[in-house]
């Protein structure tokens, strides 16, 4: 059990009204219970808002603090108000960027700023629409690879079906699917060594010394090179393909000038990286509760009746696809894929009517928000609550692509991929399970421990 030292629960209302200080979580509960929230901090985040306060802080050595805050006010003043007083922590800048590069989501500033200005037009919707039939054919190319009969965990699979997606929408090739898999084997595998040095991050050098770090650098390099042969490719072939490569191969700066090749291949593998596993647990997430809710999965199944995705207009199918979007939405309520976002603060600033230092690290949680006592039987699968009438009720309180200039540059994107990707599942197969209880494996992403389904045969 934790104990606190101030007890002050974080009022509601605007973040200029005057306040007592931020109550503080003592940074030896943290110590005695870093084992349990390093597998899993869920439970340390909810019980300490539960006990404080929309908002808590964690000192964790002289001058480092961490303020924890599901807060909507504060929320929306850092990622949106007040945005650029706030970047990204170097968990994500440094950490995450030693092995995808400096890209969209591992830069700040000027740096970010430039290229999010590039990258964001390849995704307006009206560019998507020309790559919802390329989606649409990686979709069901995973689809027809799916065992019937047997139990199987869904994971891996939607996350073989996301990878695939991001690359046909970048490539639109048929013939790269073998240098896809090394890719998403090589982006697996830096996955994995960046959880470990999270989880033991005293033995950062030990990382060091061991090789690890070394290694997966070089694997980080083998991905540059199979990014570099395919640019390399496209630019030999002297075709016109349409798809994100294309556009990000046409994107200029102010200048006029194009992105050097370092930079679009940083750009290309973070679009991997950022695509593919949010997409792919979201995927896992709504599936594992429309095998939990069969009346529910019904209802999608009736409206997968009204669609044709081999022949009809893709944008019309999506749009005729209402209810499945908003079992989708309602899962990444439940359960959002990125279920924290960091920022540090850049200069002194008045949040809420308290004064905080420069340097500040705030982790916004977005799971706790997405369950707060504003939701109605927060823990219930109930995707009514993003019907056309109700959904703006919770704009405030409902954040999975995040919000402000950092939005998710790849939303739409995300969404349609989902949408037919749920659909066509369920136009095929109706899905059974055994499973209790999720179990949560939250670490860079919220994620699943596993999701054992069965696709029986429609
Ligand atoms: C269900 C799927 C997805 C979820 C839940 C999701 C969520 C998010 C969130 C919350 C952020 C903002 C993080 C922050 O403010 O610190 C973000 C950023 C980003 N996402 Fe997504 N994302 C998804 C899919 C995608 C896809 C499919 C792509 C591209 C193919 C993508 C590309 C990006 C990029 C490049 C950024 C960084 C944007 C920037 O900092 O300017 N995401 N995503």
């Amino acid at each position: 059990m934790h104990t606190i030292t101030k007890s002050k629960t974080t009022p509601k209302g605007s973040p200029t009204s005057k306040k007592s200080p931020i109550a503080s979580v003592p940074q030896l509960e943290v110590f005695k219970n870093q084992n349990a929230i390093l597998r899993n901090p869920l439970p340390f985040h909810h019980e300490n808002f539960e006990k404080v306060g929309d908002t808590f802080m964690v000192k964790l050595g002289p001058g480092y603090k961490i303020i924890f805050t599901r807060d909507t006010e504060t929320i929306k003043y850092i990622l949106q108000k007040n945005h650029k007083n706030y970047q990204k922590s170097p968990l994500q800048t440094k950490d995450l960027g030693k092995y995808i590069g400096q890209g969209l989501l591992t830069s700040n500033g000027e740096h970010w700023r430039k290229h999010r200005r590039m990258v964001q037009p390849a995704f307006h919707k009206k560019k998507l629409v020309g790559l919802l039939d390329v989606m649409w054919a990686a979709v069901q190319e995973e689809i027809r690879r799916i065992d019937t009969g047997k139990v199987q965990n869904v994971l891996p699979m939607m996350g073989d079906l996301a990878f695939q997606v991001v690359a046909r929408a970048l490539f639109s090739a048929e013939d790269i699917r073998e240098r896809m898999q090394k890719l998403q084997r090589i982006t697996i595998l830096n996955q994995k060594m960046l959880i470990r040095e999270m989880r033991r991050p005293y033995l950062k050098w030990w990382f060091q010394l061991d090789g690890s770090v070394k290694r997966h650098l070089a694997l980080s390099k083998d991905a540059q090179n199979i990014l570099d042969g395919i640019v390399e490719e496209r630019l030999a072939s002297g075709e016109e393909k349409d798809d994100l490569l294309d556009m990000l191969l046409q994107a200029k700066y102010e200048d006029g000038t194009a992105m050097p090749r370092k930079q679009l291949l940083d750009e290309l593998l973070i679009l991997f990286t950022a695509g593919h596993e949010t997409t792919a647990n979201a995927l896992s997430f709504t599936l594992y509760l429309l095998a939990k809710h069969p009346e529910i999965q019904e209802k999608v199944y009736q409206e997968t009746q009204k669609v044709d995705f081999e022949n009809g207009d893709q944008m019309q199918n999506l749009f005729l696809l209402i209810f499945t979007q908003q079992c989708i939405e309602e899962a990444m309520r439940l359960y959002p894929p990125v279920y924290i976002i960091d920022r540090v603060s850049l200069k002194d600033d008045v949040v809420g009517g308290r004064n905080i230092k420069k340097r500040t690290t705030w982790l916004l949680s977005m799971y706790e928000l997405h369950r707060s006592q504003h939701w109605e039987n927060p823990d219930e699968f109930r995707p009514e609550r993003f019907a056309a009438d109700v959904k703006k009720n919770h704009s405030d309180y409902y954040y999975p692509f995040g919000a402000g200039p950092r939005m998710c540059v790849g939303n739409n994107f995300a969404m349609y991929e989902m949408i037919m990707a749920v659909a066509g599942i369920l136009k095929k197969f109706k899905l059974t399970t055994d499973m209790g209880e999720m179990v949560l494996d939250p670490l860079v992403s919220l994620r699943p421990k596993e999701v054992m389904l069965r696709f029986l045969k429609r």
